[in-house]
């Protein structure tokens, strides 16, 4: 089996179309390789009814039954998929009721799902996340990356909520390099007053009603003031400059109206309560459609629907990702035309406003260009830009290869840091 890459859907409310994209998504990248969707969103059994195919075993059967994670793995039948297009997908579904212990399950049934969904057989493992925060959705979340944030225009709450997550992935693992169980506790010999700096500070910068230190960044630099080019300021620079958000706008509804009221107020939000260092890419968007919608009620993914008009112009979203592909590796200078690639909207937003204004005028070209397609396009663009960045980046930055336990995102941490055994840290003012 190829090495497997593990997307988490998410997003910080509901009805922004979370598990609409997630399942589309998913038979768009089954064309590409074997691909499971897993409905983590168990409270409400939202793929089982969007997608109308008999469902012999799913997480009940796991759960209760014993059965393997592989064996409760449902394919489409020949009435949703005649021509076997998409033969590689399958889903997880969620039980057919509410059951308690499997919605709000602690941390036993959580360890189990987790080590299954590392053992799942499939190149690309997609996970419709709970909307929301709590330790049942964040746990699922990859250390150093945002998987798929789904956030849509005129909705401000969710907008919101999207860069909040960013804020709670980045928190978790802060909090996990400085806990108690890291090993660079160890390397402090015991030096409970830097430990306890570190701790009330990322305490202060976490509380949004503490305005003493605003963002990541206004700590990372208090940090530098304060202790100077030290293992720790180093830490939290590198944690926060390596972080990579990924987005997907959904119920796109025109160029202006999508950029004012949602991928301006993301950024915005990000820069000034996250911070202006991660990097930003944005892999597309899902046009609104009364189809999209229509097909949901009627339990057959649009996906699967015929479009009506001719094939979407594949050739040209072909041409555009083979450049991004020859710029990646180095082959080829940007083509020189008036609108920018794509791929600058990968850059990180470490450069400041300027580099924010650019981002957004990428954004906006990015659009333009791109206003007239369809549904169809939308989820074929997204999953190519997807299956561009495994391929050019770290799985660290997108599409983990396995769902880390915090022992295990410590142990890789320091295994590739240069963190030494003991360190001499100093006076602390
Ligand atoms: N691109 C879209 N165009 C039209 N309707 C959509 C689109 N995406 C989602 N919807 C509709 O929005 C509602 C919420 O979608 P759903 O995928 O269940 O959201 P979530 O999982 O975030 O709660 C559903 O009625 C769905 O049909
Ligand atoms: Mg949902």
């Amino acid at each position: 089996m190829a090495i497997k890459r593990i997307i988490p859907i998410s997003s910080g409310k509901g009805g922004v179309g979370k598990t609409t994209f997630a399942i589309n998504y998913s038979l768009a990248l089954s064309r590409h390789g074997k691909t499971v969707l897993v409905d983590l969103d168990t409270g409400t059994s939202a793929i089982r009814n969007a997608i109308d195919v008999p469902i012999e075993k799913d997480l009940y059967h796991f759960f209760r039954r014993n059965e393997s994670l592989n064996a409760c793995v449902t394919g489409l039948d020949d009435r949703l998929d005649p021509e076997r297009r998409y033969r590689n997908f399958g889903f997880v579904a969620g039980p057919m009721h509410l059951i308690d212990e499997i919605t709000n399950f602690g941390a036993g049934h959580k360890a189990k799902l987790i080590a299954a969904i590392n053992q799942l057989d499939a190149d690309y493992v997609i996970l419709d996340m709970r909307a929301g925060l709590d330790a049942n959705v964040i746990d699922f979340l990859p250390f150093s990356n945002s998987g798929i944030l789904i956030f849509t225009p005129h909705l401000p709450s969710a907008t919101l909520a999207a860069s909040d997550i960013v804020k709670a992935i980045l928190f978790r693992k802060l909090r996990l390099i400085f806990s108690k169980e890291s090993p660079f506790f160890e390397t402090m010999g015991g030096r409970l007053d830097f430990w306890r700096l570190i701790n009330d500070l990322i305490d202060r910068v976490e509380d949004v009603y503490d305005s003493s230190v605003q963002n990541l960044d206004a700590f990372a630099l208090d940090l530098a003031q304060n202790l100077g080019d030290h293992p720790i300021t180093r830490t939290v620079q590198q944690t926060i400059d390596e972080f990579r958000v990924h987005y997907v706008l959904n119920l796109f509804n025109g160029v202006e109206d999508s950029f004012n009221t949602a991928v301006k107020p993301f950024i915005d939000n990000l820069t000034s309560n996250v911070s202006a260092r991660c990097g930003v890419t944005n892999l597309g968007w899902i046009t609104r459609s009364d189809a999209i919608h229509r097909a949901n009620c009627n339990k057959i993914p649009a996906l699967l629907l015929r479009p009506e008009k001719k094939a979407p112009k594949q050739d040209r979203v072909g041409k555009e990702l083979e450049e991004l592909r020859m710029m990646a590796i180095g082959l080829e200078p940007p083509p020189s035309r008036k609108a920018p690639a794509p791929a600058e909207t990968t850059r990180g937003l470490s450069e400041g406003a300027d580099a924010l204004s650019n981002q957004l005028n990428v954004l906006k070209t990015m659009f333009d260009q791109k206003k007239n397609d369809d549904y169809y396009a939308n989820f074929d663009y997204v999953s190519q830009r997807a299956l561009f960045t495994m391929r050019n980046r770290r799985p660290s930055e997108f599409g983990d290869t396995r769902i880390y336990t915090p022992s295990e995102m410590l142990t890789s941490l320091f295994a590739k840091s240069n963190v030494p055994t003991t360190m001499d840290w100093g006076e602390l003012e």
